[in-house]
């Protein structure tokens, strides 16, 4: 992360905090996030998108204390469940600057969307238009959003591309299916279409697509005016904005992004005399991903004739990605110096299979052994929302840094919790 600092002893600390201490503190695997990095990306979005509203899209992680950093940064939410919702309000979260997303939103997803007043809900399918529509109560009206297939791919993994045709999000553009259910929404009085959404993919590191996205859905606002007389304010183009998780690693960089898309939307309005929409974007992984930090210790170090595995007490439980991608981090020795000659290690988890590893290749001092602290950086986003209790692990603890203070945000879970859900015998 940018503000991780290296001591000459071999220490790392990050806002002035050493993270050797914060594992002593908190014990292992701890998750750090650094707040004034979270609030620093945040004011780089609102920087390079002035003209628009920012949402951050909780589902990269969300606590009580990170809705409230968002919040007083001046950014809107993008939920997709009665519980993320639920946090943010309670949290004093502005129920109109959120936008509830989701495939399959459950009777207790649009209970509570409507019962705090959420800002929009995004439509995902013919049927949901009818049962949000009916769950309005006379009198009032919602604010809605479609979500359009544009038929665009992208993504760093073909499970997380969301915009290409034949996945499971969204109304097809190319079957005509978006525009048969704008058709739809409009005939419906207690529901106001503002605009049209979608999201391309998760990490993607060029801009490419999203100017290709801009040109298709400003051609379906065009089709919508002339068929039903009716402009749409609102442009929502999602997030998926990538994060380099090992130096050098590609990046898409929110300024760079803003102009580009600022130019098409202009021009692709301009063409089809449309006024500019308000911009709408959702960031996750950008916002925390890189202000989080993983510390794990070190609990077993085998050299076989094939490899030298790194064993850690923590793993796919905290950190399902390395599985669920392939994606590979760049873990560091963290809290002494070890010897200089290195060797290549592959750093794998505590859990029982074999594809529980966080990291091949890294090259480790020497030396590593038992006991030590390892650090795995551009953390903060989809470990420990992602998290489960695999082989009955807790969950690890989240530790706020800022200014070389710490303050915990999130408690382990202990085998109590764990043990209290167990309700038979
Ligand atoms: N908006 C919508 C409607 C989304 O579905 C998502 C992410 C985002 C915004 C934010 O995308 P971001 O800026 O964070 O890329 N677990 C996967 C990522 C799944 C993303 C799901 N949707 C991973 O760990 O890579």
């Amino acid at each position: 992360p940018a503000s991780a600092v290296d001591r000459p002893d071999g220490r790392l600390t990050v806002a002035g905090v050493a993270l050797d201490e914060i594992a002593e503190r908190h014990g292992t695997p701890v998750y750090v996030l650094d707040e004034d990095e979270v609030r620093g990306r945040c004011r780089r979005y609102r920087d390079a998108f002035p003209e628009a509203d920012v949402h951050y899209a909780a589902k990269a992680f969300l606590c009580r204390a990170l809705a409230h950093w968002v919040e007083e940064e001046g950014l809107g939410l993008d939920v997709c469940s009665a519980g993320e919702l639920e946090l943010a309000v309670t949290t004093g979260f502005p129920p109109d600057r959120i936008l509830l997303h989701g495939n399959a939103k459950s009777p207790e997803d649009l209970r509570t969307a409507l019962r705090l007043g959420v800002g929009r809900i995004v439509i995902d399918s013919p049927a949901e238009i009818a049962r949000i529509a009916a769950a309005v109560p006379p009198g009032s009206e919602q604010k809605v959003m479609l979500r359009v297939t544009p038929g665009i791919g992208a993504g760093g993994h073909a499970k997380i591309r969301t915009g290409s045709e034949g996945q499971k999000f969204g109304l097809s553009l190319r079957d005509g299916h978006a525009q048969h259910a704008v058709a739809r929404v409009l005939g419906q009085p207690r529901l106001r279409l503002t605009g049209l959404h979608c999201h391309l993919g998760s990490q993607i590191t060029t801009v490419k697509p999203y100017l290709a996205a801009v040109r298709r859905l400003v051609g379906l606002m065009a089709r919508t005016r002339d068929l039903y007389g009716v402009v749409l304010p609102e442009l929502d183009l999602g997030g998926g904005h990538g994060v380099a998780y090992r130096p050098g690693d590609p990046v898409l960089d929110p300024a760079a992004l803003a102009h580009r898309v600022r130019v098409e939307l202009i021009e692709s309005c301009a063409g089809a005399g449309l006024p500019v929409p308000r911009l709408i974007i959702e960031p996750g992984r950008a916002i925390v991903g890189p202000a989080g930090v993983a510390v794990y210790r070190v609990l077993a170090v085998k050299a076989t004739a094939a490899r030298v595995f790194v064993a850690v007490d923590g793993g796919m439980s905290d950190n399902p990605r390395p599985a669920l991608y392939g994606v590979r981090y760049a873990p560091r020795l963290i809290g002494r110096r070890g010897a200089a000659e290195r060797v290549a290690t592959t750093v794998a988890g505590r859990h029982c299979e074999a594809g529980d590893v966080l990291a091949e290749n890294v090259p480790l001092p020497a030396d590593v052994r038992p006991g030590d602290l390892l650090a795995v950086p551009v953390a903060g986003a989809y470990h420990l929302s992602m998290a489960s209790s695999y082989n009955l692990v807790g969950r690890p603890p989240v530790v706020a840094v800022s200014a070389g203070t710490s303050r915990p945000l999130v408690r382990r879970e202990t085998l109590e919790d764990l043990r209290a859900r167990d309700v038979g015998l």
